[in-house]
């Protein structure tokens, strides 16, 4: 019977060594530790034996059961990890495939230019506000003192639907429609499309965009203007750039000025972008019309201000050394795609 014994344990080591899933396992389990066992078996037989002998060999049966024991819970363990690992190994994600780019879109560089704009004047306290494309000759003009029949209409023939509507040829429209419902202090900024029966060329579009800006309080004065034109232009240009004023003439503005910024491009030393003048210019600008105030029923006594109009499509040609601004409208994705953020 020792040597049965034996002769098992030894059988059963064997086998285990080539045990790869559970179930063989359960079923060598069954075979030689269950009820109908073999190691059952051989434990019946203990009756043959001597007096002498029983202890000895019962001794070696239960060895023989706790080693088996043994063995098996480590084959279990060992099986479940080989399991576990394949499919671990199965499951593995190739992450050295190239990933599927799914297209998105991207600002206009004019839209890129207004974020921008918007971002700088609204941490200077200053309101987006819009106002309609299609616009009365009253906003455009006469509220603008410009009346029917005044030469300055000439500088801004535009689009008319008919006698008394057009499409606006400036976003200083807007000024009037936000005087006529808000009282001082106003702080806004209008940007918008704005039509003019120009012919196309590099620097020339019959549809291209402002911004317009009004501030009207009690003692604003033309050192405002300056002020924060100069932050403006530091921000978008950088921190080194000079701002100039220059006389000019709008109706609707007294004193008038054209603003120019130190060219960004050759750090006024002379270059193409400024045509050897070192300067290039971006607005007009001045301080509101009285008549303009009193139209709008604000007391040009008690009440003064400034306004601004910038051209977004120059800024954004200069910005980025654009050479046509006609590459801003033709919606040319090769064209489009450099800016993409
Ligand atoms: N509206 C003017 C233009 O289109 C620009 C401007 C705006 C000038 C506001 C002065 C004040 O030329």
């Amino acid at each position: 019977m020792k040597a049965a014994l034996e002769a098992m344990r030894e059988s059963v080591r064997q086998q285990l060594d080539s045990v790869s899933d559970l179930k063989n396992l359960e079923a060598l389990r069954v075979k030689y530790l269950g009820k109908k066992g073999e190691l059952t078996g051989i434990l019946k037989q203990m009756g043959k034996l001597s007096p002498e002998e029983r202890p000895l060999i019962g001794q070696l049966a239960n060895e023989v059961r706790s080693q088996l024991d043994a063995w098996m819970g480590e084959t279990e363990q060992k099986v479940k990890e080989q399991l576990q690992a394949a499919r671990l190994q199965a499951e593995t994600v190739d992450i050295s495939m190239p990933g599927k780019k799914k297209p998105t879109g991207g600002l206009h560089p004019l839209n890129q230019t207004l974020e921008d704009f918007i971002d700088i004047f609204q941490s200077m306290g200053f309101d987006v506000v819009d106002g309609p494309e299609v616009e009365t000759d009253y906003y455009n003009f006469q509220a603008l003192n410009v009346p029917q029949d005044h030469p300055a209409r000439d500088m801004q023939d535009t689009f008319f639907l008919n006698e008394n509507l057009l499409l606006r040829s400036q976003t200083s429209a807007a000024q009037i429609r936000v005087m006529e419902h808000r009282k001082p202090p106003i702080r806004i900024i209008c940007p918008g499309r704005v039509f003019r029966a120009d012919e196309v060329d590099a620097t020339h579009s019959p549809v291209f965009h402002q911004v317009e800006g009004l501030v009207v309080d009690k003692g604003i004065s033309i050192c405002d203007l300056k002020g924060v034109l100069e932050q403006f232009a530091r921000e978008i240009y950088g921190p080194e750039t000079k701002v100039r004023f220059r006389p000019s003439f709008f109706p609707f503005t007294e004193p008038s000025v054209e603003v120019d910024v130190s060219c960004p491009e050759c750090g006024q030393k002379g270059c193409r972008v400024c045509k050897g003048t070192g300067w290039i210019e971006i607005l007009g600008a001045g301080m509101v019309h009285p008549n303009v105030l009193s139209g709008c029923g604000i007391d040009p006594e008690v009440y003064s201000g400034f306004a601004f109009g910038i051209g977004l499509d120059r800024l954004t040609t200069t910005r980025h050394k654009i050479s046509d601004i006609r590459l801003l409208f033709e919606n040319d994705l090769r064209f489009l795609k450099q800016f993409q953020k």
